[in-house]
This record gives structure tokens, C-alpha cells and sequence, in this order.
């Protein structure tokens, strides 16, 4: 199949498009290198010995993404390209919408008029919002988000199987997404965060490279097996796989339909520092603060849909992550940056 990536430049895109060339699938990526590096194209043909085509554009820029689109012609489209900073989303909510909404409503016109109706959704556990417990089931609930960013992806869900039920043919996959960490095992591409990382794993690493002194744990005091917030987290590697599976099993959906990508288990904050002290050899100092407004104790995904419905599960352990994710971070201590 021929595959246009878009957002294939950042971390889970560019690990999907290595996914999709080992399976022998074609690749282009659109990306505006708003939040990447066109070095990754590079990184990309230097693990998997072919070049995946490239087009620099904005989706917003809906004329020059109808003409990129139409000159790579692809069958489907994996669509990752958004802003995904929960801070900044809480204070620039506008463009948050603006950006995510707008970008999906060009590339949902473009498909339809070049009658392409394939498509794979990054989506978010984050769209589980606070009102239920774990394991999350894809049919557990309403759906709901604490913030502007997460309200983007709840949104577009629900546009997505709107647009699917006006009109038959369309093919959608939601794709419910955990914590992703890691690299891939080469330690050539990984995740680069704009200035001090808000997540967990690419803050452990570069305290863990000595860019930041100490990690701060938000809450101690949680009620989980040791008092800090439990997580599931992901190898971005099966991540990809998971959307090379749900890519290849879409033409049995009829419509729109949610899976979620997780392992099934929660890690502590704690033990996720334990991990990354033992893969990187480097003790990494940790200082308690108090909560930060808006956490959940407790999340992880009930896998059994994505198992049975796409024969799909992950396999890597945290240990691998912490492994891969120290290898990229060692050997890229700025990332993508000269
Ligand atoms: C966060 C976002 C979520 C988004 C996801 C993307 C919030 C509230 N949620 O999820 O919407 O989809 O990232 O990957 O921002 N922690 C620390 N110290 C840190 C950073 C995190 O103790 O410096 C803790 C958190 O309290 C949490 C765990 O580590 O228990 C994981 O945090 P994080 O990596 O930010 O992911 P989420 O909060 O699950």
C-alpha cells in the first residue's frame, strides 16, 4: 500500500513510517517541520534503506496540500500531524482548536475529492477524561477531556465517525494511544521536546544525560502500590506496529472504530526511575513536589479489542524501553539539534 504519513517527521510518525517500509509498504510524509527536523528523513532511509517520499507542507495550506496530495496519490493516510502540549493548549486554546480541527477538516476534503477514504487516527487514551477507572475500555463511556488538547481529539473522534456514517466507504481507525516512550533500538530517531519535556520518560533521560539536575514526582501520595501515579507505558516500536495492524485490517471496518494501543499494565513514577538508573548506569535524583493539577492517579488500557480485532499486541517490556529510550538519548544528547 502506499501510505501518506502526516506529522511522519515526529516521534511516533517517524517510527510508524520505519513500521510501514519493513513491511514493505510505500511511504510519503507530509510535514511542515513546525515541531521536527528534516534530519529524520535521513535517520528514516539510514535504518531501512529506502528514502520515504517527502512533502514539505502545512495542511493548513489546503491548496498546496490538495497538490502535494494529488501528486503522490496515495491509498491511505495515517494522520499524526497536530499540536499535542497540554500547557500550551490550556493557555492558547484557540490554536489549539484552530490548528487541530483545521488541518483534519483540509485533509478530510482533500481525501474525499481525490476519493481516498483509508485513514488511521492518532488519537489519545486522553480521551477517557477522569470519569472512569482502569482498565479503560474503548466502549467504556462517554468520552471527555480535562483539556483543550485532549477536547481536540474527542472532537475530531466524534467527526471522524460522523463523516464515516454520512457516507458509505469510508474505512477509519481511532487509534487510542497510552503513554508511547522509547526509540527505536538503533538509537538514530526518538523523541526531541521543545525545550524542558512535560512528560515523564523524556524528562528521566535528560536528567539522566545531566541537561536537567533532578526529577521532579508529581505526588507521592496517591493511592497506588507507592504513592506516585501509574501509567502504561508503550514502546513507541509496537506502538508502530500497531498501526502497521490496524492499516492492514481496515477494509473490514465498515465506518469508524476505536482501538486502543496500550500494554494492559500500570508503572509507578518510581519504577519507571528505577528502570532508567538500571539501562543508563547514571543515578537519577528525584525530589517530591506536590501534585500537578490535573494527573490521574491510575491509567491503563484494557488491550482485549485491539488483540482479538487486530491480532496486535506489545511485546516490549519497560526495561526495553528504558534501554532503547537511553540509547537515543546518549547518543543524541540535543536530539535532532547540531
Ligand atoms: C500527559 C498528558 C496527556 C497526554 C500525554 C501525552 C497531562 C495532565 N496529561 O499524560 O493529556 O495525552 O501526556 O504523552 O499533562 N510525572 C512526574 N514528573 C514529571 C512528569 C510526569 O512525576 O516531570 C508523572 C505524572 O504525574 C504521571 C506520570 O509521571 O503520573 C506520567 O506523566 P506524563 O508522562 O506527563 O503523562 P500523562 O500525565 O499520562
Amino acid at each position: 500500500m502506499h501510505v501518506l504519513v502526516t506529522g511522519g517527521a515526529g516521534f511516533i510518525g517517524s517510527h510508524t513510517a520505519v513500521a510501514l517500509l519493513e513491511r514493505g509498504h510505500r511511504v510519503t510524509i507530509a510535514d511542515d517541520f513546525q515541531n521536527s527536523s528534516p534530519k529524520v528523513i535521513d535517520r528514516i532511509e539510514q535504518i531501512t534503506g529506502t528514502r520515504p517520499g517527502l512533502a514539505a507542507v502545512d495542511l493548513l495550506d489546503e491548496e498546496a496540500f490538495d497538490a502535494a496530495f494529488a501528486s503522490a496519490s496515495p491509498d491511505a493516510v495515517i494522520h499524526f500531524a497536530g499540536l499535542k502540549a497540554v500547557g500550551e493548549s490550556v493557555a492558547d486554546p484557540l490554536r489549539y482548536y484552530a490548528h487541530n480541527l483545521g488541518s483534519t477538516f483540509s485533509l478530510l476534503k482533500t481525501m474525499k475529492r481525490h476519493g481516498v477514504r483509508s485513514l488511521v487516527f492518532s488519537s489519545s487514551a486522553t480521551v477517557y477524561g477522569d470519569q472512569q477507572d482502569p482498565p479503560y475500555r474503548e466502549d467504556g463511556g462517554r468520552l471527555d477531556a480535562t483539556n483543550p488538547y485532549g477536547m481536540t481529539k474527542v472532537m475530531l473522534e466524534r467527526i471522524l465517525s460522523d463523516v464515516a456514517e454520512s457516507e458509505g466507504g469510508w474505512h477509519i481507525g481511532l487509534l487510542r494511544y497510552f503513554n508511547p516512550i522509547g526509540a527505536h533500538p538503533s538509537g538514530l530517531i526518538g523523541e526531541d521536546p521543545n525545550g524542558i519535556p512535560n512528560n515523564l520518560a523524556p524528562y528521566i533521560l535528560q536528567v539522566a544525560v545531566g541537561r536537567l539536575p533532578e526529577v521532579n514526582i508529581f505526588g507521592d501520595d496517591y493511592a497506588t502500590a507507592d504513592g506516585t501515579g501509574e501509567r502504561d507505558y508503550i514502546h513507541v516500536a509496537d506502538l508502530a506496529e500497531g498501526h502497521v495492524a490496524a492499516l492492514e485490517k481496515l477494509s473490514a471496518v465498515e465506518g469508524a472504530r476505536a482501538w486502543n494501543l496500550g500494554t494492559g499494565a500500570g508503572t509507578s513514577v518510581r519504577q519507571m526511575i528505577a528502570a532508567f538508573e538500571a539501562a543508563s548506569g547514571h543515578p537519577i535524583p528525584a525530589i517530591v513536589r506536590p501534585r500537578r493539577e490535573g494527573d490521574l492517579p491510575r491509567s491503563w488500557a484494557d488491550t482485549t479489542r485491539a488483540a482479538s480485532e487486530l491480532g496486535w499486541t506489545a511485546s516490549r517490556s519497560i526495561a526495553d524501553m528504558a534501554r532503547d529510550g537511553w540509547r537515543w538519548q546518549s547518543q543524541n544528547p540535543n536530539g535532532f539539534a547540531d
